[in-house]
């Protein structure tokens, strides 16, 4: 999508490894940082310069794609360094195994340059998925935007579910840029996603980035707004989708889920197959990340002269749970790169 002006993926192949953009400064400064190990791979994945399902998936690929090119029988030690970066979106280990697999029965001298190139085809699949969800959500966003077309339709999404996430249009947010660009009156409701704000510091930037009417909602704000019937659909990510069609994605989702519920607001889970795990029954078996309570408890941003600050939001202890699950009873459907489905 556009940043600045100009067409850009979210990681790009470089000479001496690949170009992610720092997404902890965001939208502040925008900064591309190389990445030339798999250590300095994994640091970016577990401190989430880099992040979002699809995303880690591709930056752990070239992870591994360098550490073979350091040394051609790292294959399983990097595997594993890479795996445990985070635990709960199954595309990182769906990349990690389409990597590794690819290489596996290679000569030791063919196995960096096979890697770097399967992790080429990882991210321009991820494109072509996005585009093709993104093309399904339209034909749904058409439908429900004829049932009032006077008005523009009102989405609400949460977390950052957009070409930040992936390497490009994003999941749930590619309906959205194809809507906007044919001309379709819409608006987003973003919310702010705490603690780490992605909604209020990524998905916002994205959509200012290609124009998209959008407004920051506090988390606490959509069950109101589905009330007032100012909702018309809720479109999320997700970081994996139990063989039962349960849905982990950001903490809070759930919430949203049972407020669209309750208010007959569609609520619509945009995913490529990528993001599938059918190796658990239900989301129960999903390992839900506990990060770390600095991020409940420290705020940090511009201040009023442009100087960066981060200010104290309690002194309490602190409990943070980064996903949620919302039961597959709670889904209206799945927009997938096949098309909209009741089931997973
Ligand atoms: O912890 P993050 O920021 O990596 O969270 C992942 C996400 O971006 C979301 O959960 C998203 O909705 C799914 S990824 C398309």
């Amino acid at each position: 999508m556009k940043l600045n002006g100009e067409w850009a993926r979210s990681v790009a192949r470089t000479m001496d490894g690949v170009r992610i953009l720092d997404q902890r400064k965001l939208p502040w400064a925008v900064e591309w940082v190389e990445l030339t190990s798999a250590e300095m791979a994994a640091r970016a994945i577990r401190e989430m310069w880099t992040r979002g399902a699809p995303l880690i998936g591709a930056a752990a690929a070239y992870g591994l794609a360098m550490a073979l090119r350091g040394d051609p029988l790292s294959l399983d030690r990097a595997y594993a360094q890479l795996l445990e970066t985070r635990p709960t979106a199954v595309n990182l280990r769906w990349a990690l195994d389409q990597v590794r697999d690819h290489v596996r029965n290679l000569p030791l001298a063919e196995r960096a340059e096979a890697a770097f190139a399967r992790a080429d085809a990882i991210c321009d699949e991820d494109v072509a998925l996005n585009r093709a969800i993104g093309k399904h959500g339209l034909a749904l966003l058409e439908e429900l935007h004829a049932r009032h077309p006077d008005r523009p339709l009102n989405i609400l999404t949460h977390c950052n579910p957009g070409w930040l996430a992936t390497v490009d249009y994003g999941t749930a947010t590619a309906p959205i840029y194809l809507a906007h660009d044919q001309g379709m009156p819409l608006h987003v409701w973003v919310d702010e996603t705490r603690p780490r704000n992605q909604g209020a510091l990524l998905t916002a930037f994205e959509l200012s980035g290609h124009g998209v009417p959008h407004s920051v909602i506090a988390d606490n704000v959509g069950g109101l707004l589905m009330q007032r019937g100012e909702v018309d659909l809720v479109i999320v990510g997700t970081d994996r989708v139990t063989a039962n069609g349960d849905v982990c994605n950001k903490i809070g989702t759930y919430l949203k889920a049972l407020a669209a519920h309750d208010n007959c607001v569609p609520f619509y889970v945009a995913l490529p197959y990528t993001t599938i795990d059918r190796s658990l029954a239900s989301g129960d078996e999903v390992p839900i990340e506990d990060r770390s309570g600095d991020e409940l408890a420290w705020i940090t941003g511009p201040t009023a002269d442009g100087a960066f600050a981060a200010v104290k939001v309690t002194g309490s202890p602190v409990h943070n749970p980064a996903f949620d699950v919302t039961p597959a009873r709670l889904v209206t459907g799945y927009i997938t790169e096949r098309g909209v489905t009741a089931a997973i």
